[in-house]
């Protein structure tokens, strides 16, 4: 089943006489339960296309689907709601409240959606994050590791089955970096649909899919080789 499908998808950003093209013309579609990275040099477009594909802006041009409804013609106020409900995000640079400990940070978007304190659902997440013995620090207290694992529960908490992640192991160090993979992955196998952006080429192979820009354009699939767990 597809759950994004993307078609001829153009961004343009200007800056008063100047045009940048940041998407020129991509179609692409992910079906649920796939594990996507999003790899290519810096410029290429690959924030674009994830703020794109996450209603956190609007195209140019194309056609964005989530979930079959076309995301690109409904007022900001349906997306917001598509925004919260379906899609979780996760970005390099974490975005935690400093004076909120690690569960009330995982539990800060219900504040938003209006939605009750589901305690148990907490405990759910922060175990599967792998943070149940850190839920009463603070950020400053935690691993650049630990506070990522915060931000991926955070974007678990409303239940979106759609996690997107701009290069979140971009702060971290390898083995780190590795581990966030580790919780990735077994998202993946409970059923998530993940796309990754990434800088790192050996990490982006342990997807399903490696998708290509250049240059705001996509360049042709590549085949995983990987998968050899050996
Ligand atoms: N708000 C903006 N206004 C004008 N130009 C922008 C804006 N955001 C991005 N761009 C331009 O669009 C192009 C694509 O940017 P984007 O952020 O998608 O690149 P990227 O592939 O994510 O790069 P990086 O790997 O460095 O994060 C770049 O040329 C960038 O300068
Ligand atoms: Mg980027």
């Amino acid at each position: 089943m597809t759950v994004i499908a993307v078609s001829d998808l153009a961004k343009v950003y200007k800056r008063g006489a100047e045009e940048v093209h940041a998407l020129r013309g991509v179609s692409l579609s992910v079906n649920a339960g796939e594990f996507v990275s999003i790899v290519g040099p810096s410029g290429s477009g690959k924030t674009a296309l994830l703020n794109l594909l996450g209603c956190l802006d609007t195209p140019t041009g194309g056609i964005i689907s989530i979930n079959g409804t076309d995301v690109t013609t409904l007022p900001e106020s349906r997306r917001v709601l598509i925004r919260r409900e379906q899609i979780g995000f996760v970005f390099q640079q974490f975005f935690l409240i400093p004076t909120l400990n690690a569960k009330e940070n995982i539990l800060l978007p219900l504040t938003f959606s209006k939605k009750q304190v589901d305690e148990s659902r907490a405990r759910e997440i922060l175990e599967m994050v792998g943070l149940s013995h850190r839920e009463n620090h603070l950020p400053h207290e935690l691993s650049g590791g630990e506070m990522q694992r915060v931000a991926i529960g955070r974007a678990l908490i409303n239940d979106p089955k759609i996690i997107l992640a701009d290069e979140p192991t971009g702060n971290l160090d390898s083995h780190t970096a590795e581990q966030m993979y580790g919780i990735f992955e077994e998202l993946v196998e409970r059923g998530y649909t993940v796309i990754i952006v990434t800088h790192n080429t050996e990490l982006a192979h342990r997807a399903h899919r490696v998708i290509r820009l250049r240059d705001g354009h996509l360049e042709p699939d590549e085949p995983c080789v990987c998968q050899d767990n050996t």
